[in-house]
């Protein structure tokens, strides 16, 4: 077992035994300043607290029934009843041999895995993916590779918007004006300008939205023509979102759009009808506040100059139509019936916070016990703003297609490959471009805590310096030629005996060891901005060890290997972290 795993055991169990009753799986240990430790656990004055006991007593009662003195100096109970571990350095020097064996990197698969769905990317039908949708998808990407990594067992579901009343205008635009060409061309340019000129059409025009209407009324009651028509469309729209997948190197286990859950939408609504959860209102559906929340935390209110009224979440239309929650409560029923999972992650923008906080309430009102049960969590995330500090659009201000974006990058890093390392063919400096691009890219959107709107800079994504993916990717491509100066490089590192004398080779074995707590951390509070500063963390430990610490000019044999094998794995850590947020390396820059 891993060092930290091994004194978060322990220190559980002395929990345990001082208060029988409590809830240990929070009781962990996290990195902390060097200045105090190694690691620390605050989790004894939560349970103080909430027991009304004094927090320095339990820390003192719990600290005499652990013993961790095979891999900790003497535990420190500090403040108000912090515990502080120092790890001993042979145990540091075990755990990195045991690393450079292959037996670890760091991190465990957990003893509890869990089943959890993370719906995300979640595109639209006929509507180009846009710069937005790297957010969704990078985010998630992250989120699900890292628990994946930790041995959860995961479900990625794409929920794309594959129905609604977007189709009524698509499809009379597709029988009166469609062209041709232009749709063998670029489908989902061809798709967008339908929608646009029918929708403005519409807006001016009672007797086309007419149309458009009974356009959408024939689909959903199954006409034949619309809804192959419609089913085209979704094949159309579905070639452009695998080839953006295939380059972001982006899977699913399923992609059930929205239409999957047409069947089961009308048996929701007279389900929460019967239930008195859901009342008729103005000819529509909705479900309201049940009051049992204050006004402030009640997402069925809203405050207009003072005064709380309601903000119901519609399940049925006045024409009979269903909405966006209806298909939402569908699908968690769906998942739980055929996956059992623990919990429901969503990725999707913090726009969209009240619908999901409107959602998980109704759920918990229409299905109490199975809701119980089940965690749903929206993990929400900020915009993507321009330097004029407004949402990023292009100059002539439409929306950046996603697909172009990812060209743009992979063009100005081909620039920079190319005045840094001209040497190389051409073809191999395409490559180096294409990753080093994609990674800017996606790197440059992990970074940022999720909640915040970010602004979008191609000259900082890309520069080799700072916290980026380039300068990752440089820092791996430097200790991969390390490597490559070796005479015979699988020689060293079989076998090595560390030694960690010099501070820099201390610090950056420990930070190395923390690989695992971050991977953890990541994946409890889904935030993969962790693992970016731990890299970015890495890299630069990396440096001042490589600085301070000859490597291949090391003064003895013994020395060298050691070093050698320091190298070795943060190449592996810095791999196996770019990897598991999307990104992939490359072994020359
Ligand atoms: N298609 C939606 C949109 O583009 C996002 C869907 C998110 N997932 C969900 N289950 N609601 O806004």
């Amino acid at each position: 077992m891993l060092p930290h795993k091994q004194i978060e055991s322990k220190l559980q169990t002395a929990v345990r035994e001082i208060l029988p009753d409590a809830d240990t799986s929070v009781v962990l240990v996290r990195p902390c300043d060097p200045k105090f430790g190694d690691y620390q656990s605050n989790a004894l004055m939560s349970l103080a607290k909430t027991r009304k006991l004094n927090p320095r007593q339990l820390a003192t009662d719990v600290v005499a029934k652990l013993d961790v003195s095979e891999v900790c100096e003497k535990v420190e109970i500090a403040g108000a009843g912090f515990l502080n571990f120092r790890l001993k350095n042979s145990e540091l020097k075990k755990t990195l041999e045991s690393a450079v064996r292959g037996e670890h990197l760091f991190f465990e698969k957990l003893s509890q895995p869990k089943t959890i769905i993370i719906d995300f990317s979640s595109p639209n039908v006929a509507k180009p993916m846009h710069v937005g949708h790297i957010r969704s998808t990078g985010i998630g990407d992250a989120l699900q590779r890292t628990l994946r990594l930790l041995g959860h067992h995961v479900i990625t579901d794409n929920h794309i918007g594959d129905w609604g009343t977007q189709f009524g205008k698509l499809l009379l635009g597709w029988k009166t004006i469609l062209n041709r060409a232009e749709l063998e061309r670029d489908a989902i340019a061809e798709l967008e300008r339908l929608y646009k000129i029918i929708n403005a059409e519409c807006d001016a025009n009672p007797a086309r939205l007419e149309q458009a209407k009974q356009e959408l009324v024939k689909l959903q009651s199954g006409d034949h023509d619309n809804l192959a028509l419609w089913g085209e469309m979704v094949r159309l729209s579905n070639i452009q979102f695998r080839e953006i997948y295939n380059r972001l190197g982006v899977k699913f286990d399923c992609t059930l759009g929205e239409s999957f859950y047409n069947p089961w939408l009308g048996e929701v609504v007279s389900d929460l009808l019967t239930k008195k959860i859901a009342r008729e209102s103005e000819g529509a559906v909705g479900v309201f506040s049940d009051g049992s929340l204050p006004p402030k935390e009640d997402p069925f209110l809203v405050n207009r100059d003072g005064e709380w009224i309601a903000d119901p979440a519609l399940v049925r239309k006045s024409d009979g139509g269903f909405n966006y929650t209806t298909t939402d409560l569908a699908t968690i029923d769906y998942r739980l019936k055929t996956w059992s999972p623990d919990e429901i992650v969503y990725v999707v923008d913090d726009r969209q916070s009240p619908h999901f906080k409107k959602l998980f309430l109704i759920f918990a009102r229409w299905q109490t016990d199975a809701a119980k049960k089940v965690k749903l969590v929206h993990v929400g995330f900020g915009k993507i703003m321009g330097d004029d500090g407004k949402p990023f659009k292009t100059r002539s201000g439409d929306t950046v297609k996603l697909g172009e974006l990812l060209d743009e990058a992979e063009e100005r890093a081909y620039k920079i490959v190319s005045e840094k390392s001209s040497e190389l063919p051409e073809a191999q400096r395409k490559e180096i471009a294409r990753v080093v691009g994609l990674g800017a890219v996606k790197y440059a959107d992990l970074l940022p805590n999720r909640q915040s709107d970010y602004i979008f800079s191609w000259d900082k994504m890309l520069a080799l310096q700072g916290n980026t993916a380039p300068y990752l990717l440089y820092a791996y491509a430097r200790i991969k030629s390390i490597f490559r100066k070796l005479e015979n490089p699988e020689s060293r590192i079989q076998n090595p005996d560390l030694n960690l004398a010099a501070p820099e080779e201390l610090t950056l074995a420990k930070h190395l060891l923390n690989f695992g707590i971050t991977l953890e951390a990541v994946a409890e509070e889904f935030r993969p901005n962790y693992l970016c500063n731990y890299l970015f963390e890495l890299a630069g430990k990396f440096t001042s060890f490589y600085e301070n610490c000859p490597v291949l000019k090391a003064e003895d044999e013994a020395t060298r290997n050691s070093r050698l094998a320091l190298c070795d794995l943060t190449a592996r850590v810095l791999q196996q972290g770019l990897a598991t947020l999307g990104i992939e390396t490359a072994e020359k820059m």
